[in-house]
């Protein structure tokens, strides 16, 4: 496993000095001493300065702000400056500018603005990354490299409708291949030349309105969903490449946007492309704090338990939603250490100095307005930079460890959520998060995985709503239960292939004989509809009754154990959870969707019944992680409430890190209190 190769959890953000004058550089140093800055991301929106015409190359500014930083103790995540084209170059080269899902040509103006097949953008964004290498690869303050940014627009224009035939033939070899994996032959859609094979687009569809992604073919939209990732990994690595050609060792990266859950691409397919994860994160002042939790662990998951960086976050407001309110006292600084406690080795921030004008000039920053080190956000990042600076690299390469896996991946959420099933309102992501709360709320951790990381390791697997059952993973699963591992699915599972087309012969189709069932129905409820689950065997401290609902599928047992029935309806006493015993180990499968309070006994159950323990017993609004590394064990209490709470720390006494003090039995946590444990001699 790659460590970060960072000398401490790096503290900083985006920097864009290039929009002010230089007198303010100087004060800018001057502050970011004070609140102890040690990395700024720089030249993310440049490259219109730094190529101002098709032959001229200029980087005295980037130059002189690169001593800067250097003279002043502070690295540099350089960005290649990509993330926005020049608009002479969208004048003199439109392949550039992008089509919109309803046709519409694009034309100059905001960022993310370029098109992945535009062979002018590819062209010169790689000449740029390669300038950028060969200009900086020995300066002493270079540490990492951002390219673009929040990578991701689709495209409908020629040119990606034109690499999407390639990207076909690649994939499919004949359109025989095509053809069937398409099922082309509902509504006569056969194919008989690539030429006649159309981007997906609101001209063609409008499936969704007119500006559209999506076809009536699942599988032609999958695709589609599938080569955009893919177009946009190939304009990074073009990126990637160009850079590590020069440096061999750089540590590459990009930003993942949409809190690391971004839907267009597929960030376990980038993963081996990254040298460190990165993503940015903007919750709201009410987003659940397990929110965020299950993000940073996907993010972990991505690189295989590997530290990420948390590369973007506001210091307090964002400027793009209706209403944007402040970050509480506290609230910050809090969330910075739950991101720490899940494995980030940089705190960052969107953005250094608030923008004079245009479009973020309100969205947060360290350095407000106001130009001087006399405000409330300020002192809060000063606070957490000298807690940082503190901690020094004693946090750095401490890992997670978790016996409980939930599977996560992309294409299945792309499939689940195309269309035409029996409700709109099954949302994978809910789901992952409605069972990662389940677990959450317990303070047993967990990690994300893709269906083609090794299952060994995890006693217990959640792959809520597989729908989409890749070729291997049902034998992998077989083996996996065989050996004695828990696995629990749910409703909508095994349903079709990659292709997302039906496996025939009764759901859930290559887990029917893993999971002991035959689903006949899918029955899709309302969201204000409920049915019951009656209790038919004695598990733990389950009641006899609780709330279901979404969807209410028909199951008949085949070598299944039937848990508990549904309460009304025609199918009033058919199973509605099963478990079916497979080789050494068992097979869970939620015929529909359960309560909230049946969801965090029952996973508790199984935890219990297979030696896993919490991290802790903590009330609600404490969340505690766990983090260790040789002998050592860091214990993250986090108070994220507004109250007072206790919780007990155990007997053996430990340091607290944040404030040097040692602790021991019940400690008490102010509102937004943090405590870092260290002990030593890690448990097993
Ligand atoms: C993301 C982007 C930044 C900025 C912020 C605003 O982090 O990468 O450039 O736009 O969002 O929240
Ligand atoms: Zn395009």
């Amino acid at each position: 496993m790659r460590a970060s190769g960072f000398p401490k959890i790096m503290y900083g953000g985006d920097y864009n000095p290039e929009q002010f004058p230089r007198d303010i550089w100087d004060e800018d140093m001057r502050l970011f001493q004070m609140a102890g800055i040690d990395i700024a991301t720089l030249n993310v929106f440049s490259w219109s300065l730094n190529q101002p015409d098709e032959n001229t190359y200029r980087f005295d500014w980037l130059d002189d702000m690169m001593d800067k930083l250097h003279a002043n103790g502070v690295r540099v995540c350089l960005g290649t400056s990509t993330a926005a084209h020049p608009a002479w170059m969208a004048r003199k080269y439109p392949d550039v500018l992008t089509v919109t899902g309803d046709g519409k040509k694009r034309k100059y103006g905001r960022r993310h603005n370029s098109c992945p097949s535009s062979p002018t953008f590819r062209h010169y964004a790689g000449i740029m990354a390669g300038k950028l290498a060969e200009r900086y690869k020995d300066h002493p303050a270079l540490l990492l490299w951002h390219v673009n940014n929040e990578i991701g627009i689709r495209c409908h224009c020629d040119n990606c409708e034109q690499a999407f035939r390639q990207w076909l033939k690649r994939r499919y070899g004949s359109l025989e291949k095509l053809n069937q994996a398409w099922y082309t032959k509902f509504w006569g859609h056969t194919f008989y030349d690539w030429e006649e094979i159309v981007i997906p687009s609101g001209l063609s569809e409008g499936l969704s309105g007119g500006n559209s992604d999506q076809t009536a073919f699942q599988g032609i939209t999958l695709d589609f969903f599938r080569f955009n990732s893919d177009s946009w990994l190939e304009c990074y690595l073009i990126e990637y490449r160009a850079i590590k050609e020069i440096i061999p060792d750089a540590i590459v990266t990009t930003n993942f946007q949409g809190n690391g859950t971004y839907k267009p691409l597929d960030y376990f397919k980038w993963a081996p492309y990254l040298d460190i994860a990165a993503l940015d994160i903007y919750p709201e002042n009410h987003t659940p704090e397990s929110y965020m939790a299950l993000r940073y662990d996907l993010m972990r998951g991505i690189k295989d338990g590997a530290p990420f960086m948390l590369m973007e976050q506001s210091p307090s407001v964002i400027n793009w939603k209706s209403v944007n309110p402040m970050k509480r006292p506290g609230v910050m600084r809090i969330r910075s250490y739950q991101a720490i406690s899940r494995g980030a080795e940089s705190i960052m921030f969107f953005q250094l100095r608030r923008s004079l004008g245009a479009y973020e000039k309100f969205h947060g920053a360290v350095i407000d307005h106001a130009g001087h080190e006399n405000t409330r956000v300020f002192r809060e990042c000063a606070q957490l930079g000298s807690e940082l600076k503190e901690l020094g690299s004693l946090l750095l390469h401490s890992q997670t460890r978790s016996r409980i896996g939930i599977l996560f991946d992309w294409e299945n959420w792309w499939a689940v959520e195309l269309g035409g099933g029996p409700s709109a309102y099954m949302k994978y992501l809910d789901q992952i998060q409605k069972y990662y709360d389940a677990l959450y709320v317990n303070h047993y951790s967990v990690d994300l995985l893709h269906v083609n990381s090794d299952f060994d390791a995890y006693d217990i697997l959640l792959a809520p709503m597989l729908y989409m059952v890749k070729p291997g993973l049902a034998e992998k699963l077989e083996k996996y239960v065989e050996n004695g591992g828990t696995w629990v699915t749910t409703f909508y599972s095994g349903i079709v292939n990659e292709s997302d087309l039906v496996t025939p012969g009764g759901y859930p189709g290559e887990l029917r004989k893993l999971l002991g069932i035959w689903v006949e129905e899918i029955d899709a409820m309302f969201p204000d509809q409920r049915n019951t689950m009656l209790m038919q065997q004695k598990l733990g401290p389950l009641e006899d009754a609780y709330e279901c609902g979404l969807v209410c599928e028909v199951v008949h047992p085949e070598g299944a154990d039937t848990m508990a029935v549904f309460g009304s309806d025609f199918y009033k006493g058919s199973p509605a959870l099963t478990r079916n015993r497979y080789g050494k180990g068992v097979a869970w499968y939620a015929a529909t969707d359960p309560s909230r309070e049946f969801m965090e006994i029952w996973l508790k159950q199984l935890c219990d019944s297979k030696g896993i323990e919490p991290i802790a017993a903590a009330p609600p609004g404490i969340e505690v992680t766990c983090r260790e590394k040789g002998g050592s064990r860091f214990t993250f209490i986090m108070n994220h409430s507004d109250e007072r709470l206790s919780i007990h720390t155990g007997e053996q006494e430990q340091k607290e890190l944040l404030t040097g003090i040692s602790v021991q039995g019940e400690v008490q946590l102010e509102p937004k209190q943090v405590m870092i444990l260290h002990s030593h001699g890690a448990a097993n």
